[in-house]
């Protein structure tokens, strides 16, 4: 299950949520990276304000994990050589069809209605410079298994250097 709804404030200081696809996670870290486009309302948001709330329902197991964070946007300006090389490998990665939605008209802007449809996808190497890398580095993770009776609810806090958990109730 790869769809997560990812929660920010928008720039009028009230929430904003949509789904934005899990793409793994940043080589052995605990950051978890997601793809978006420069030009969408979301990047505004978060260069106002980086933290976010992402909520993810697991239906077979019947899990909900709440994770807390920071956002770090990685854009083709970043000067960070690691996060650079990271953005361009999560570009290679992607199919052609989800390449080629950075190549669509200004999201979020009226209607466009003579896009060029059948264009060629773009550069599998080389990300377009709206192409961004997002990670979202979690300092706490909430827990809610509706398995069992009664459930479970646990919540990680992280300080900076270790994790904690505790035990609350459901
Ligand atoms: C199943 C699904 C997956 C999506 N995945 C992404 C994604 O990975 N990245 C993204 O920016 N938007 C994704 N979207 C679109 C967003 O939900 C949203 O409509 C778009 O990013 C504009 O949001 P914003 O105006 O808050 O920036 C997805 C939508 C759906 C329904």
């Amino acid at each position: 299950m790869r769809y997560v709804q990812m929660a920010t404030v928008g720039l009028d200081g009230r929430p904003a949520n949509r789904t934005v696809v899990f793409r793994g996670f940043l080589d052995d870290s605990n950051q978890l990276k997601f793809v978006t486009d420069a030009r969408s309302q979301k990047v505004a948001e978060i260069h106002q304000l980086p933290w976010t709330a992402v909520c993810w329902y697991f239906a077979n197991t019947r899990e909900q994990f709440r994770l807390a964070g920071k956002l770090t946007l990685v854009g083709h300006q970043d000067s960070n050589s690691f996060l650079q090389s990271a953005r361009a490998v999560t570009w290679q990665e992607l199919s052609d069809a989800a390449r080629t939605q950075f190549t669509w008209s200004d999201p979020g802007k009226p209607r466009v209605e003579n896009q060029e449809f059948n264009q060629q996808p773009p550069d599998p190497l080389a990300p377009l410079p709206n192409f961004c890398l997002l990670l979202l580095n979690p300092d706490r993770v909430e827990h809610l298994e509706l398995r069992g009776d009664p459930q479970n609810r646990r919540i990680y806090t992280y300080d900076g250097q270790l994790w904690a958990m505790q035990e609350v109730n459901p």
